[in-house]
């Protein structure tokens, strides 16, 4: 016995026997009304929730994002205003592999961040990445089912994923990153972010700037080879999860540099690109990238399943001064995220405190399972709207400027008129010799497997990107594979 907190059951009665079930007799058996018993054994079946169907494996950290720039011609949002500081939550995870995967993979990373701001909750829930595989997003599933594993085999399939790609050449650029040096980044710390999609910021005067947001790691760019990773995974497959805690419990904490670039409403019309293609970065030559300010993290969680585990992001998270865009993969996500997160955690995920917004929170959403916090209509008896009864009204100053839009509705071609290989022409060509040759070898060690038809095809859209870059990846599948063009029945284009 201690003097420390006494065990009680859920309702609070102080439990005096932890170690023995109630038996009939030393030997058993057991008696229906151990309640104690029970209790322990049912919430032991409920620990665990759906993972997320994406992003499942992920590390988490608090922090604060200070403003040290000016960009208030920009927008009214008081989360970006000079000197602000809001705290804030990261999260960044691994795209395919589950709960238990290993975090030393090849693989896109997650960088969702939550912006605890005066106004409300901001959700900027990117990737380490500047733009995505597909850009319509009635594609996304299916993308991602072939990262996932193969009904059959329950394996994962390198053949799904090269088939899709190989047919998709809008996901060129993005595989080239991901097959480059920052596919695999050696923790966290070591990555830059990007809001990836065009945003808005609209300011006082009702002026509507497109955005893109950007995050700097000022550890710097670090990440492994194949070669260096798969001994590391042997050893641990908690590589990152051990970086970032340990860092931040030893006061080593990580910063990044945010930036924005903005593009003046008018211009989109007039990019030689659609400024709205999740597959596309803007130049930084066309529109040079302004400091904002920098985030840190700082605190760990004291429960990674409450605090991290239960985190929930959404592109539908914005407050005043900060809106959406056109991207048609942004609207989707401003939809699939807040669905996702009733499935997985509930109803009221929002009012979990991890998801809690820090400022007064009043609504008219009325019951529903696990509601523990009754009204948030700002008066007793007002429970609809507009009421006489002092509830919560609304409130005209946050209303953005109006988004024009125009044209047929129609299910248009995506992929007509579209440049899929320029701007992964421009990165390939920023590598030196050896980020070349490892991105040959990389694609080579992620083809192994594909039948010959689907490299054939694949290797045809690397050379539309530059003649090197399909030399390179066939001399590369040579090395890897033994492979050769002649041993394949028939070859595409
Ligand atoms: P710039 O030379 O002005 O910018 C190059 C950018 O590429 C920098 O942001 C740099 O990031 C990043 N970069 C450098 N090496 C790599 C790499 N191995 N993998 C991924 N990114 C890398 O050129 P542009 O703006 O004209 O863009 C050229 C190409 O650079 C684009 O086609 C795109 O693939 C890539 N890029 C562009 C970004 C943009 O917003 N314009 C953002 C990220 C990549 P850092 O500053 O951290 O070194
Ligand atoms: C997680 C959908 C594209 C970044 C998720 C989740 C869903 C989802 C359902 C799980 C949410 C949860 O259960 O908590 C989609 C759809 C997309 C899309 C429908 C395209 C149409 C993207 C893009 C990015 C991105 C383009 C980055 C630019 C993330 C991140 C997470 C995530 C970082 C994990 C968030 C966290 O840490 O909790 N996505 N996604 N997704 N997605 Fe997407």
């Amino acid at each position: 016995m201690t003097d420390g907190p006494k065990i009680t059951t859920t309702a609070g009665a102080p439990l005096p026997d932890n170690q023995n079930s109630l038996t009939a007799g030393p030997q058993g058996g057991l008696m229906v009304q151990d309640y104690q018993l029970i209790e322990k054994l049912a919430h032991q079946n409920r620990e665990r929730i759906p993972e997320r169907v994406v992003h499942a494996k992920g590390w988490g950290a608090f922090g604060t994002l200070k403003i040290t720039g000016d960009i208030s011609q920009y927008t009214k949002a008081r989360c970006l205003q000079p000197g602000s500081e809001t705290p804030m939550l990261a999260r960044f995870s691994t795209v395919a592999g589950e709960q238990g995967a290993a975090d030393a993979e090849r693989d896109v990373r997650g960088f969702a961040l939550k912006f605890y701001t005066d106004d409300g909750n901001w959700d900027l829930v990117g990737n380490n990445t500047p733009v995505f595989f597909v850009r319509d997003p009635y594609k996304f599933p299916d993308f991602i089912h072939t990262q996932k594993r193969h009904p059959r085999t329950n394996l994962r399939s390198a053949t799904a994923m090269w088939d899709f790609w190989s047919l998709s050449p809008e996901s060129l650029h993005q595989v080239t990153i991901l097959m480059s040096d920052r596919g695999l980044p050696v923790d966290p710390t070591h990555m830059n972010g990007y809001g990836s999609h065009t945003y808005s910021l609209w300011n006082d005067k009702g002026e509507r700037f497109w955005v893109k947001f950007h995050f700097k790691t000022e550890q710097g760019h670090k990440h492994y080879t194949n070669e260096e990773a798969e001994p590391l995974i042997g050893k641990s497959r908690e590589t990152y999860q051990e970086a970032l805690f340990g860092k931040i419990e030893d006061g080593n904490f990580p910063r990044w540099k945010m930036q924005v670039q903005i593009m003046p409403e008018a211009d989109a019309e007039n990019t030689s690109y659609n400024p709205f293609d999740l597959t596309k970065v803007w130049p930084h030559a066309d529109y040079p990238p302004i400091d904002v300010g920098y985030f840190e993290l700082n605190r760990n969680a004291d429960n990674y399943f409450a605090e991290i585990e239960q985190a929930a992001f959404s592109p539908s998270n914005i407050v005043p001064g900060i809106s959406h865009s056109p991207d048609k993969m942004l609207q989707a996500r401003i939809f699939s995220y807040a669905d996702a997160h009733r499935y997985r955690l509930g109803t009221h995920y929002e009012a979990l405190p991890v998801n809690a917004p820090k400022c007064p929170v009043h609504h008219y959403h009325k019951d529903g399972q696990m509601n523990f916090f009754g009204q948030k209509t700002g008066a007793i008896d007002a429970y609809y709207e507009p009421n006489s009864m002092g509830g919560a009204v609304e409130d005209q100053t946050a209303k953005e400027p109006p988004l024009k839009i125009s044209g047929d509705m129609d299910r248009f071609d995506h992929r007509e008129g579209n440049d899929d290989y320029s701007q992964p022409r421009a990165l390939f060509e920023l590598f030196d010799d050896g980020e070349k040759s490892r991105l040959f070898s990389n694609v080579a060690a992620a083809m192994g497997g594909v039948p010959g038809e689907i490299i054939e095809r694949q290797l045809s859209l690397f050379k539309k990107v530059h003649p090197d870059y399909e030399a390179g990846v066939r001399k590369a599948l040579k090395h890897a594979h033994g492979y050769e063009a002649s041993t394949i029945s028939t070859a595409a284009e």
